[in-house]
């Protein structure tokens, strides 16, 4: 890995598309960008920027691919989970050990009852920008900038909170790399070795059906682990039991921040997105011709697009040209967020015009973002019956179209929160102000997530 400065001296032959850059986006019309109000503290901030290490590695993001080449092919499935946006202030070890304690959950629900791996990334250490439907808001009667996410603005209803300020980006970067840091860490260190797996199941989730549920696998995999180990298998050399390959991912939003961390791999001489594993590019941003999809088009890292109910089949084949046009299984993710309802008629015409056209996808869910409504008290939320509704369909189609489910992408926190409705413990529209901690999208709690981790299982095994 050499800096960007180092690295534009060397002309690399594989490098992408010939006229890309990691500064090519700047001629394209960028969507979602702040304007951010001093030219040169921006400036100061991404030149520090660049001279940072990267956050993950090249050889890290090729593997994720060879992974995610699974995935297409129908023998993995990939669990991605995380904040819908990260927070200065909601920050810690305790948040982060929660968080990958119910993907781990999540993700040995799956293996064990689907009988598959399962590609586990998180959205997290560095999932902090946020698309906006408008770039003001009303609040208490006074047009206030929108907040865009702690990495560019502050959330407190104010005008000087709301100011775009770039420094902010190094502070996205410290907290990325201590929460990459603790992460490594914890599916490393021991923390994620299978035989812990009890002890993952947090105290208010392990009293509940859910949670019993849990155990009985927990319990089943202990009995599993005494049989090998009764076998002679020697488990404390085992690396795949006692660790655990955790990706990193966020939405690819704020370029100026994506570009700075951009850096030529000296083995390949391809250029890579080190501020996570996988990026995606939003439904408010994958116009063809625009910043965002021109940016991703040239990193080699694996790469998401989401897809919302308007997309047509031209559009997607358009977005798979550009971006996998050497058609690279684990490359492109097609992640569907089309809402409970629609999906039964939306999904098929684009499953068929990617296949027919031989487009290696990893065909992703996301009921999350089709989802969102305003409660009564104004609220956002969603409904846990129309996030599993929206997954169910999506398994269906898949099925009848001969194509393979390759995963799910949920907004969810390790917490006790009550932000989306319904579920085993049934949340109501009054209970949403018990417990409402999110910066930006309602997540499902960790009770929520598994019990969905179960019925995804139970969809798998069909
Ligand atoms: C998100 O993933 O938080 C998001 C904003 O999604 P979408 O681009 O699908 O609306
Ligand atoms: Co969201």
């Amino acid at each position: 890995m050499v800096s960007r400065d180092e690295a534009s001296k060397v002309a690399s032959p594989t490098a992408g598309a010939s006229n890309w850059s990691p500064t090519s986006w700047r001629a394209r019309p960028a969507r979602q960008m702040p304007t951010w109000p001093d030219a040169l503290a921006l400036k100061e901030a991404t030149t520090e920027l660049s001279a940072y290490p990267p956050l993950v590695f090249a050889g890290e993001a090729r593997t994720l691919t060879r992974e995610l080449a699974n995935v297409v092919e129908g023998r993995a499935f990939l669990l991605q989970a995380g904040d819908c946006a990260e927070s200065f202030t909601d920050f810690g070890a305790d948040d982060i050990r929660d968080k990958l304690k119910v993907i781990l959950q999540m993700a040995v629900v799956l293996t064990y009852g689907a009988g598959l791996p399962v590609v586990k990334v998180g959205r997290i250490a560095g999932q902090f920008a946020k698309p906006r439907s408008s770039p003001t808001e009303l609040i208490g009667g006074v047009e206030l900038p929108s907040f865009r996410g702690h990495i560019i603005n502050d959330d407190a209803p104010n005008e000087t909170a709301r100011t775009p300020d770039p420094h902010r980006m190094l502070r996205a970067y410290n907290q990325s790399a201590a929460t990459l840091n603790l992460l490594r860490a914890f599916t490393k260190g021991g923390f994620a070795d299978l035989s812990q797996a009890h002890a993952w199941n947090q105290e208010f989730v392990a009293s509940s059906a859910e949670g019993r549920r849990y155990e009985n696998i927990a319990g089943e995999i202990d009995r599993a682990l005494s049989f090998m180990s009764a076998c002679g298998i020697d488990l404390a050399s085992e690396s795949t039991i006692q660790q655990v390959e955790f990706y990193t991912s966020h939405e690819a939003l704020l370029l100026d921040y994506e570009e700075a961390l951009t850096r030529q791999d000296s083995l390949t001489g391809d250029w890579y997105d080190c501020s996570a594993h996988l990026l995606w590019i939003g439904e408010r941003t994958r116009q063809l011709d625009g910043a965002h999809v021109e940016f991703l088009a040239g990193v080699k890292n694996p790469i998401g697009v989401k897809l919302g109910p308007t997309t047509t089949t031209d559009e997607v084949l358009a977005l798979c040209d550009r971006l996998n046009p050497e058609r690279i299984a684990g490359r492109l993710m097609l992640i569907t967020r089309l809402g409970a309802g629609k999906v039964t008629e939306l999904l098929p015409p684009l499953i068929r015009a990617v296949t027919e056209a031989g487009h290696p996808v990893v065909w992703q869910c996301d009921p999350m973002h089709g989802n969102t409504f305003a409660a009564d008290g104004g609220r956002k939320t969603r409904r846990f019956d129309d996030v599993l509704s929206e997954i169910r369909d999506f398994f269906a189609v898949h099925h009848a179209e001969g194509t393979w489910a390759g995963g799910v992408h949920v907004e969810l926190t390790g917490d006790n929160v009550t932000e989306c409705l319904g579920g085993v413990e049934d949340i109501l529209e009054e209970d949403l102000d018990l417990r409402y901690t999110t910066t930006c999208d309602p997540r499902l709690n960790a009770r929520q997530s598994i019990d969905l981790a179960f019925r995804v299982a139970e969809l798998l095994r069909a």
